[in-house]
């Protein structure tokens, strides 16, 4: 591939990227399913970062990564030099000298941002306190699935043209990043944030105010929504609002009234860890309605997808 491409928030790719990719992702997991050996990343490895706590991104990584042939290098805050303090551009340019790819889980988006423009190899954010771009292509990835357009006959995005997410709770990270692929893709967020927590389009980098509706009445968001979605009430790194936060998002709860008012086929779900009690109820993140193990285990097959495509470019 000629152009070096990261993938550093959702923006960074067209819609017709994301057909292909989802295309690519449906011919991977269908091979994975199958027991089909699939390995065109032999002898290239992968540094996975971790400046803050994970399961899924790290297991999809690692996983998805052995399958495709290639190795894995698990670096931490607390076992690395970047706990101690060295520039997060010298690490870019030793790190990227040895290995083929990159996945950092970091703070602030900047500090991602500087490591790519000092990396000689593509970067993937694994999440920022801005952005959760891989887990929302997990997501739509597997909307699409539930609704029959991830098939033998390809990929089908227009179905996403026009349908309702449901945002209930914190205008963060996931947040965002749901604004950011509304844009691209043409669907709508209907977001509803206790005050003080809002979405900021700004910071996402918004330019149609048409692609997102804001309500102050979290059921009233969830209202004729196909999709109804939250997260936890505190994301990593801003545990010191814990408090403030618990009772600010009392009422930022999806439960059985929400969903009720949504479309009667509208699914749940969350990228989890989930808080059962807090931001959603038992009965709907273990009820019919939600597809949260679906959309943990597909964090691997797009993501396998996407480091072939970062690091092979388009197949056939
Ligand atoms: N959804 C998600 O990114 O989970 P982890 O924090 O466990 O990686
Ligand atoms: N918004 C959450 C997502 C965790 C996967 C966080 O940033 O902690």
């Amino acid at each position: 591939m000629s152009l070096m491409k990261h993938y550093l928030q959702f923006k960074d790719f067209r819609a017709e990227e994301y057909a292909y990719l989802f295309e690519r992702a449906r011919l991977i997991k269908t091979r994975f399913k199958n027991y089909e050996r699939y390995q065109p990343l032999a002898d290239r490895t992968l540094a996975m970062i971790f400046e803050k706590a994970s399961t899924r991104t790290r297991v999809s990584f690692e996983a998805g990564m052995y399958q495709m042939g290639g190795s894995v290098v698990h670096l931490t805050t607390g076992d690395s030099q970047l706990g101690r303090a060295e520039p997060i551009e010298d690490s870019a340019r030793v790190i990227s000298r040895m290995v083929d790819i990159v996945m950092i889980r970091t703070f602030g988006q900047d500090k991602l941002r500087r490591f790519a423009a000092h990396s000689r190899v593509p970067v993937i954010n694994g999440l920022t306190n801005e952005f959760h771009p891989c887990q929302i292509l997990a997501d739509l990835f597997t909307y699409l699935e539930h609704r029959g357009q991830i098939g033998p006959d390809g990929v089908d995005l227009s179905v996403l043209k026009g349908k309702v997410v449901a945002w209930v709770g914190d205008g963060n990270n996931m947040a965002n990043t749901w604004l950011q692929a509304a844009e691209i893709l043409g669907f709508k967020v209907h977001v509803s944030t206790p005050s003080g927590y809002e979405v900021d389009p700004k910071l996402a980098g918004i330019e149609d105010a048409g692609c997102y509706r804001v309500f102050a009445d979290p059921l009233e968001a969830c209202r004729g929504a196909h999709l109804v979605t939250t997260d936890v009430w505190t994301s990593m790194g801003y545990e010191a609002e814990n408090e403030a936060r618990r009772t600010a998002f009392a009422d930022w709860c999806v439960d059985a009234e929400m969903m009720a008012v949504a479309q009667p086929d509208a699914l749940f779900m969350h990228c989890l860890p989930a808080h059962r009690g807090e931001e959603v109820t038992a009965e709907v993140i273990d009820g019919p309605q939600s597809v949260v193990w679906d959309e943990a285990e597909n964090r691997m097959h797009v993501q396998k997808a996407l480091m072939e495509y970062l690091l092979l470019g388009r197949i056939g």
